[in-house]
């Protein structure tokens, strides 16, 4: 399918392609959609048009990752600091979600993507749940790539509701104290049967992970550029991939030498 794709791209695009090593995809991508207020305010726009841009960018992104044959890409949407903002942008924010599952769910779900949501979700209005729940019943069979998308999603928040859930069953003797490993923590995250994050994408110049994947960026190389989102493009996310293909990832142990 990544052949359809490819023929449709400019010489320069195809050369950076050309040096993307396809047996060696990150598995996982991670992306924080920053930088639409910028975007829109150095356009002299409202910050509303920031946000409506970083949407089709993300149509663009999420096309880009499933033809590539990636197999699982999350992107930060709404924080649970988010609610922070002036009124009138957040009932933006969710109303620009809604929009985008009508008008991309059928596309999504042709193309065998199966959409999932992290976070807190019954924190959301009504419509809105019923709207995404809709949408992973639609996608829940689908094989192609897994697309999660963090809306009302803290790092700090995830953990906290692992904690409770953890609690409980210590307390309702489901679980032992002593049995609690690392192993017993991730299978209580949003992402329990994920692998981690193996790239972290940050556009618009911000050196931060804004409470994004706490426990599950313990070793993710992360991959930050300027540009803002409205202006990230398929060939950024193919360059982030590129770039990531010529680290060494060591998990703490050292770099392969000859043995002795
Ligand atoms: C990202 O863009 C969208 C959300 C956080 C919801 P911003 O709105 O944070 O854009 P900047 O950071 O103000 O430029
Ligand atoms: C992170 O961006 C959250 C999302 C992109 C959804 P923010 O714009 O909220 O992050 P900070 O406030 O700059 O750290
Ligand atoms: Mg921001």
């Amino acid at each position: 399918m990544w052949k359809k794709w490819l023929s449709k791209m400019s010489t320069t695009k195809q050369d950076i392609y050309n040096n993307i090593d396809v047996s060696r995809l990150p598995q996982h991508i991670a992306i924080i959609m920053d930088g639409n207020g910028r975007w829109a305010q150095r356009r002299g726009l409202p910050r509303a048009l920031g946000h409506r841009s970083g949407a089709e960018t993300l149509r663009e992104i999420v096309k880009t990752a499933s033809e590539l044959g990636i197999k699982v890409l999350t992107t930060y949407a709404f924080s649970t600091e988010n609610w922070r903002r002036p009124a009138d942008e957040v009932d933006l924010l969710m109303n620009l979600l809604s929009d985008y599952l009508d008008n991309e769910i059928t596309e999504l779900h042709n193309n065998n993507v199966q959409i999932r949501f992290i976070g807190h979700i019954d924190g959301l209005a009504v419509a809105l749940q019923k709207k995404i729940e809709k949408a992973q019943t639609q996608t829940a069979h689908n094989t192609g790539l897994i697309f999660n998308l963090a809306v009302n999603y803290g790092g700090r928040a995830e953990l906290t509701r692992a904690v409770k859930i953890i609690s409980e069953k210590v307390k309702g003797r489901e679980l032992n104290t002593e049995d609690i490993d690392e192993s017993t923590i991730e299978a209580h995250l949003y992402t329990f049967d994920l692998p981690s994050p193996d790239l972290l994408i940050r556009p618009s110049g911000d050196f931060r992970i804004s409470n994004f994947l706490l426990w599950q960026m313990a070793y993710t190389e992360f991959w930050f550029t300027d540009i803002n989102w409205p202006d990230f493009k398929p060939a950024h996310f193919v360059q982030a991939i590129r770039d990531y293909q010529q680290r060494e990832r060591r998990f703490g142990g050292i770099k392969n030498t000859k043995k002795r």
